[in-house]
């Protein structure tokens, strides 16, 4: 099975205004130009918006792009399941999902959706399946159920201010080789006026931005998926694989 890319695109908030929806697909053609081959997007962000511009923007290279996309706890349900992949895919114009994540936990027992995810497996709408925000007890619940342990990914939040899962889930990913992928990992933004962080990026000829990536690129099996909706923004994100930390 193919590994994750390293680093990709997140989507929140995009497909949430008309006006926008240009500069947004041209933010992720870039990226994908400039070699971040992962997109993560959900049905949750701007209702089925983002999944629209994620579609427009990998329109004719389906090849060159890692597609994840997420479902409501509430669509976790044998019955609800098969349709919300359904529209997933007519949105984003894709034959299959590469990543398809519950995006927090359901009241849906694991044994169901994950029954339901198998299914998909099978029928070739995904090609594996994976969770969002469960901890490291979560997951251990998770991979009792039967076909739990072939959860591929959790993602999570991390970031160099919020480290609360390396204690824990970290560990526990890396044994099992579950991905694991950092959401936020410029804290929405507030990370980039830490001066701490500035002094660094100073000091490496680098900016917030890059320096807050390349601390999260360099810690095995960790993807990174930094939102940005303007060029520049992309640009240098883009290029945090070259920076290089010391310890
Ligand atoms: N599974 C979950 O529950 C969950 C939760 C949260 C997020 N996520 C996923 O993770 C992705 C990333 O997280 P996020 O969107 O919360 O926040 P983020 O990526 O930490 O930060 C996004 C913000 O940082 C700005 N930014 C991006 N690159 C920058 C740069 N080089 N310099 C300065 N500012 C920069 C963006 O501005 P512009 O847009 O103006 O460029 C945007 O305001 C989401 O988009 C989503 O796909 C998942």
């Amino acid at each position: 099975m193919q590994a994750l890319p390293r680093l990709g695109m997140g989507t929140w908030r995009m497909g949430e205004r008309s006006r926008d929806r240009a500069a947004e697909v041209a933010a992720l053609r870039l990226g994908l130009d400039l070699g971040m081959a992962l997109v993560d997007t959900a049905e949750m962000y701007g209702e089925g918006g983002a999944e629209e511009v994620v579609g427009e923007a990998i329109r004719g290279r389906r090849d060159e792009v890692f597609v994840v996309t997420k479902f409501y706890p509430q669509h976790a349900s044998r019955r609800a399941l098969p349709a919300a992949c359904e529209a997933s895919l007519g949105r984003l114009a894709v034959e299959s999902i590469d990543l398809y994540l519950l995006h927090w936990r359901a009241a849906v027992p694991f044994a169901e959706t994950v029954g339901v995810l198998e299914r998909l497996v099978r029928d070739g709408k995904i090609r594996r399946w994976g969770v969002s925000n469960l901890d490291a007890p979560e997951m251990d619940e998770l991979s009792r159920v039967a076909g739990g342990t072939r959860v591929a990914a959790d993602q999570v939040l991390y970031n160099l201010e919020r480290r609360g899962i390396e204690f824990d889930l970290l560990p526990w990913c890396a044994r099992r080789e579950v991905a694991v992928m950092a959401y936020s990992p410029l804290d929405e933004g507030a990370l980039l006026r830490h001066r701490a962080l500035h002094a660094v990026a100073t000091r490496l000829g680098a900016t917030p931005a890059q320096v807050a990536i390349a601390w999260l690129l360099l810690r095995p099996g960790v993807t990174v998926i930094p939102k940005a909706s303007s060029l520049e923004h992309v640009r240098e994100n883009a290029s945090s694989a070259n920076i290089v930390l010391d310890a």
